[in-house]
Order: C-alpha cells, then sequence, then structure tokens
C-alpha cells in the first residue's frame, strides 16, 4: 500500500448554513491532514458539497431561481466558513461540476451494461429530508428512522443497484479488516444492519417527480438518486475516468471521515458500489459522534445550531479550532455550550498556556533577553524534559488513531507540568538572590517545555503557534514538525526572545453572574445585622491566641480560572509549603505579589473555593473596591508568629 494520505470529508448538503456539526468534521480533517503533510507523506484532502437531490430543488423553486443559480448563492458560505477556518483542502467538489457529472454517468452506464443495475416496481417510503428510502419496517412509528419527520409513500417503476449480492462480501471485508470502520464499535453496528436482510439499492427518480439530478445515460426519464451521486465524489474528485495516474497516486482513500448520521451509506452502499464498479476499498471510514446542544443533536431541521461565525468572533480561530478538538472524543457525542467555550478557553489557553508563555518570556527578557545556553541539568529539570519528549509519541500515536484529544491533552500535561516546575524552581527568587546558573537552567527548561507544546499544538492552532514560535526565537515561525521534535537535537538555546502581547487575552465572562451572589451576600450581612446585639461583643485574650497568625512569604501567584476576583497564591510559611485563594485579583496583579510578605491566618479550616484548595486566609483591609494586603514594617522571615 502506498505512503499517500488521501482523506475526505462529506460533501456537505449545499442547501444547509454550516454549524458547528460541520466544521467539525472538516476541523478534524484539516489537523490530520497538516499533521501527515508534516511527516512528508504525499497529502490530499477533498471537501465539497452535495447539490443535487429535493431539497435543493424545493429551496430554489421556493426562491424562484434556477437550482444550479441558488447553489452557486450558497455553495460561499462553506467556501467562505472553511478559509476563515484555515482550512487546507486540496480540492473543493461540486458535484454539480461537469467532470463529476460524467464520471458518474459513465459509471451508471458501465454497471447497466453489466447488468449490475436493472429496472423494477418500486413501493416503499421516502424521507425528503434525508433523501433516503426506507421499506415499511423501517420506519419509525410511520415515521423516518434518522429524523423522525414525515414521510411520503412512493409507487413508481424504478432502477435499482444489485447491492444485495454483495451482502456476505462486505460481512468477511468487515470481519477480516479490522481498520475498515472505526471506532470498532461502528463496525459491530453495520454487521448489525447486514444481519437483517439486504435489499437492492434504488438509484433513479422519475423526473416527473424530481429533475435536478445527473440524468440516467440509459434512460432520459430519470436522474441519479443523489446518495449515489453524491458518493462517486470521493474517487471523480481525484481523477477517476479522467487522469489514471492522478487516480492511481490517491485511490484508496486513507479515510473517509464522516459523522455517525451518515454511516450506513459510508459502510454498505459505498462499499457495495466499490466493489461492483471494481475498485479497491478505502483503508479507513471513520465515524464520529454528534455535537448536541441540550443534548439534541444539532442540526438545521432541530434549530438549535450554534454558527460557528459567532464564536471564532468571540474568541478566534484558533481557540474555536482548540475547543472543538479537545472538547470531543470522536467516538462520543460531546456537549456545545458557549459557557464551556468561554471557560475552557480561559482556564487552558488564557491561564495555563498564556501564563506560562508570558512568565517565561518576561523572565528570560529581563535576564539578557536570550534562551540560556550550556545549562546544568537536575533532576527536576530533565523530569520536565521527560514529559515534554513523552507528549511527542503520546500526540503522534493518537492522531494516527484519530483521536486528538488525547495527543492535546497530553501537550496541555506540558503546560501544566511546566507551570508547576516554575512554583516550585521560583526562578523569580534564584534571580533575586542572585543564583544565575540556576535560574539559566530553569529558564532554559521552560522555554524548551514551550517549543515542544508550540510544536505539537501547530496543526490544531497553526497561527497561535507560529506567534508562540516567533516569541521563542524562530522569526518565520517555524521550529520543526512534530516527527522532528522528537529525531532532532533542540536548536532553541541562544535564540533571542521577543516580548508578546498576551497570546489568548482572557474572556471577560459577563457581570451579572459575578454581581448575583454579590446581593444575595449583602442582604445576608443585613439580615444579620438586624439580628446582632448593639454593642460589639468582647473577646478574651484566649479568645485571640486561637487564632494563630503566621507570616508569609508570596512565592507565587496566579488566577483562578472565570473567576475575575480570585487570586492563588502559593505562599512559604517557614518550612511548609501552601496555598491560599484570596479575593484580590482587582486590587492586585499576580506579579507584583510576588516576593512580598504577608500576615497569614495559619489555624483556618481547609475550604475549596471554586474547586480551588485554600490552606488558610490572608489579612487585608478594604473599602470600596481597593483592597490593600497586611504587611510588615521591615524584613522578617517566613512561618513566625504575629500576635
Ligand atoms: O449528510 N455533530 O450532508 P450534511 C457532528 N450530503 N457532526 C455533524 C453534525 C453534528 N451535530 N451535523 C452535521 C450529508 N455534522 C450528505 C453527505 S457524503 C458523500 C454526502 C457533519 O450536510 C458530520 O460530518 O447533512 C455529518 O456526517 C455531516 O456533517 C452531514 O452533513
Ligand atoms: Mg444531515
Amino acid at each position: 500500500m502506498s505512503e499517500n494520505f488521501y482523506i475526505t470529508t462529506p460533501i456537505y448538503y449545499v442547501n444547509d448554513k454550516p454549524h458547528i456539526g460541520h466544521a467539525y468534521t472538516t476541523i478534524l480533517a484539516d489537523v490530520l491532514s497538516r499533521y501527515q503533510r508534516s511527516l512528508g507523506r504525499d497529502t490530499f484532502f477533498l471537501t465539497g458539497t452535495d447539490e443535487h437531490g429535493q431539497k435543493v430543488e424545493k429551496a430554489a423553486q421556493k426562491r424562484n431561481v434556477e437550482p444550479l443559480a441558488h447553489c452557486d448563492e450558497t455553495v460561499v458560505r462553506f467556501q467562505e466558513l472553511w478559509k476563515r477556518l484555515g482550512i487546507t483542502n486540496d480540492f473543493f467538489i461540486r458535484t454539480t461540476f461537469d467532470f463529476h457529472k460524467e464520471v458518474v454517468r459513465k459509471i451508471l452506464q458501465e454497471l447497466y451494461d453489466r447488468g449490475e443495475i436493472y429496472r423494477a416496481e418500486y413501493t416503499g417510503w421516502y424521507c425528503v429530508g434525508c433523501e433516503r428510502f426506507f421499506t415499511e419496517k423501517d420506519l419509525v412509528e410511520g415515521k423516518c428512522p434518522d429524523c423522525g419527520r414525515e414521510v411520503s409513500a412512493i409507487q413508481e417503476s424504478n432502477y435499482f443497484f444489485r447491492m444485495s449480492k454483495y451482502r456476505d462480501w462486505l460481512v468477511d471485508y468487515i470481519q477480516t479488516h479490522p481498520d475498515f470502520i472505526l471506532p470498532a464499535f461502528r463496525a459491530n453496528e453495520t454487521l448489525g444492519f447486514l444481519r437483517q436482510e439486504l435489499g437492492d439499492l434504488c438509484i433513479s427518480r422519475p423526473k416527473s417527480r424530481l429533475a435536478w439530478g445527473i440524468e440516467l445515460p440509459f434512460d432520459t426519464d430519470y436522474v441519479c438518486y443523489v446518495w449515489f451521486d453524491a458518493l462517486i465524489n470521493y474517487i471523480s474528485g481525484v481523477g477517476y475516468l479522467q487522469n489514471d495516474t492522478e487516480f492511481a497516486r490517491r485511490w484508496p482513500a486513507s479515510c473517509h471521515l464522516i459523522g455517525k448520521d451518515i454511516l450506513t451509506t459510508h459502510s454498505v452502499y459505498w462499499p457495495t458500489m466499490l466493489k461492483a464498479i471494481g475498485l479497491p476499498m478505502p483503508k479507513t471510514i471513520f465515524a464520529h459522534g454528534w455535537w448536541l446542544t441540550g443534548n439534541a443533536k444539532m442540526s438545521k431541521s432541530a434549530g438549535n445550531v450554534v454558527d460557528p461565525m459567532a464564536m471564532i468572533d468571540r474568541a478566534g480561530v484558533d481557540a474555536f479550532r482548540y475547543f472543538l478538538l479537545s472538547e470531543m472524543s470522536p467516538g462520543s457525542d460531546a456537549n456545545f455550550s458557549e459557557e464551556s467555550f468561554i471557560s475552557r478557553y480561559n482556564s487552558d489557553l488564557a491561564n495555563d498556556l498564556g501564563n506560562l508563555l508570558s512568565r517565561v518570556s518576561k523572565m528570560i527578557l529581563r535576564s539578557g533577553g536570550v534562551v540560556p545556553q550550556n545549562v546544568e541539568l537536575t533532576d527536576i529539570d530533565s523530569e520536565l524534559l521527560k514529559t515534554a519528549k513523552d507528549a511527542v509519541s503520546v500526540m503522534a500515536d493518537n492522531l494516527a488513531q484519530y483521536k486528538p484529544d488525547q495527543g492535546i491533552n497530553a501537550a496541555m500535561g506540558v503546560v501544566r507540568a511546566g507551570n508547576r516546575y516554575l512554583e516550585k524552581c521560583a526562578p523569580w527568587q534564584l534571580a533575586k538572590s542572585g543564583d544565575t546558573a540556576r535560574l539559566n537552567a530553569v529558564l532554559y527548561c521552560a522555554a524548551e517545555a514551550l517549543r515542544h507544546v508550540a510544536v505539537l499544538l501547530e496543526p490544531v492552532m497553526p497561527e497561535k503557534m507560529a506567534e508562540l514560535a516567533k516569541v521563542l526565537g524562530y522569526e518565520n515561525g517555524f521550529i520543526c514538525t512534530i516527527a522532528e521534535l522528537a529525531e532532532k537535537e533542540s536548536d532553541l538555546a541562544g535564540r533571542k526572545v521577543s516580548d508578546t502581547a498576551a497570546l489568548f487575552p482572557r474572556i471577560i465572562v459577563e457581570e451579572e453572574k459575578a454581581a448575583e451572589p454579590k446581593a444575595e451576600k449583602k442582604q445576608k450581612k443585613q439580615e444579620k445585622a438586624e439580628k446582632a446585639p448593639e454593642a460589639v461583643e468582647l473577646i478574651t485574650i484566649d479568645d485571640f491566641f486561637k487564632t494563630k497568625l503566621k507570616t508569609a512569604k508570596i512565592v507565587a501567584a496566579e488566577r483562578v480560572p472565570d473567576a475575575k476576583k480570585l487570586l492563588k497564591l502559593q505562599l512559604e510559611v517557614g518550612s511548609e509549603q501552601r496555598q491560599i485563594v484570596s479575593g484580590i485579583a482587582e486590587s492586585y496583579t499576580p506579579e507584583e505579589l510576588i516576593g512580598k510578605t504577608i500576615v497569614i491566618v495559619s489555624n483556618l479550616q481547609k475550604a475549596t473555593i471554586r474547586g480551588v484548595e485554600s490552606s488558610g486566609m490572608l489579612l487585608a483591609a478594604g473599602k470600596g473596591d481597593k483592597i490593600r494586603l497586611v504587611t510588615l514594617d521591615g524584613d522578617i522571615p517566613s512561618g513566625v508568629d504575629v500576635g
């Protein structure tokens, strides 16, 4: 089998407005293509639109325009979205292209001549929405078993493809080719479907009922069934019956990427068609799950679609690509909500990745502006570098198995390890104490972790990772490929780091949510005040000493995702290390807190604030919006009793 890589998406119904579901399949195909290209494989990525059939004909009639004119107008919605999303397809096929229609006609004629297509009376049911025929027993409560819409009874003379005769062959093929239909449970689903009797496939429509289609070459009263026409795009799009060299270079496809809604057409109709035509099978048909909104499949007919453009406007193209690919495990369904999108953006990208980059670049700029060279590594350094190296094969393996979410997870694991490493090694302290050798080693390793992340996430976030590469001193935005990351020595040391604006600026979530608990709190406070005795209650000295106050030094600080007011502080309290969450984010930036010695209540019960553990409380005074920390008048070490 050739080392070429040929991947396809479904050709989408031109009539629909692209939504997140269409965007997902196309972005996934794009990420896989970018990765395969980077491995040096001769890659071809095909997408396009499905333009014939009753839906288009009806929509055009309603607007009083020719069907093709209608398609010309609507196809632009897909083409523009793919451009905006940075999709690197090699060709965009439309089933109304002459060359495609010609290939379909040739195939029809050939199959007819060979007796693979015959004429017979047909009675059954038809769903216009799905463009599918169903038998009486397929229907669920008299409605379409796929979309639940009304079906129409049909009785007419039609042409049929002898699909049924390939059933046993197909069952055997699926059983002996474990990579043919993935995930594996989708292969079982197909086998389950094949356990029932498989009928022949009606591949024609009388023109009296539908004129918008490819005319049958052997009977001009009929047009071709839209699915029979559409599936052929996968071969007509790469030169079948037009350019033998090109076709031999591409076919068989490495992967038809589809959603689980069109599994049967791809795993039963298409293989039997190919078999009859005499072509080899695609290596893999991969069916991913659905994006849901409010637990229902996102679809135009359900009226619950999310417009990708609106999401891109909110957070940028790369963040949108990142979210879709990291949130969905392709085997299962995933739920889309704007809140989860913003929340993941803020925690993964703005907070974890953005902070790591800004900390590392700022500290390197402060200590000479060049990634340190010839550093001596200790165990903790080697551990971080190993985490980064290990993520390379995890990403590669998972991309090869259509699990980009797991690969992304490994890359984000490097980011989080990088942040923990900085907190442990505290380079800001090393800078203060003048330990340049150690400081250099820490800055080098943290930057090296970032270099790995930039390369690993490049197929997912090409623009942002190019920016990251530039900050690390790779002027043209390119570091190396994922494969080279494992094979080549690092060329990072000695590079000139540049300053950066936030790579992923935080998205501020609406005020209302933050304000609501505040109003509640105020009311509670008032109620309490009403009940409280008039005089201030006095306490004894023993009461006071129940509160153990101690000095503590802030060694690291960062924002708590999605909490405007909260900072997470790492404190050194004598020999002890502890974490406190405090509502001072509107009065202090994390950076200005580092190094301050403050006073904390050290014997407070642990609490979890917004999912983050807090052990203790710091002392501060606040008036209006302004909060100031209680600090010490002079140099005192941390961990000392206050009282
Ligand atoms: O079926 N979640 O076109 P189509 C995930 N023209 N993916 C989704 C989705 C969702 N909620 N909604 C749509 C057709 N998709 C035919 C295909 S191919 C020869 C002909 C994606 O416009 C997913 O890839 O209805 C699904 O299979 C495809 O869009 C269906 O697009
Ligand atoms: Mg559909």
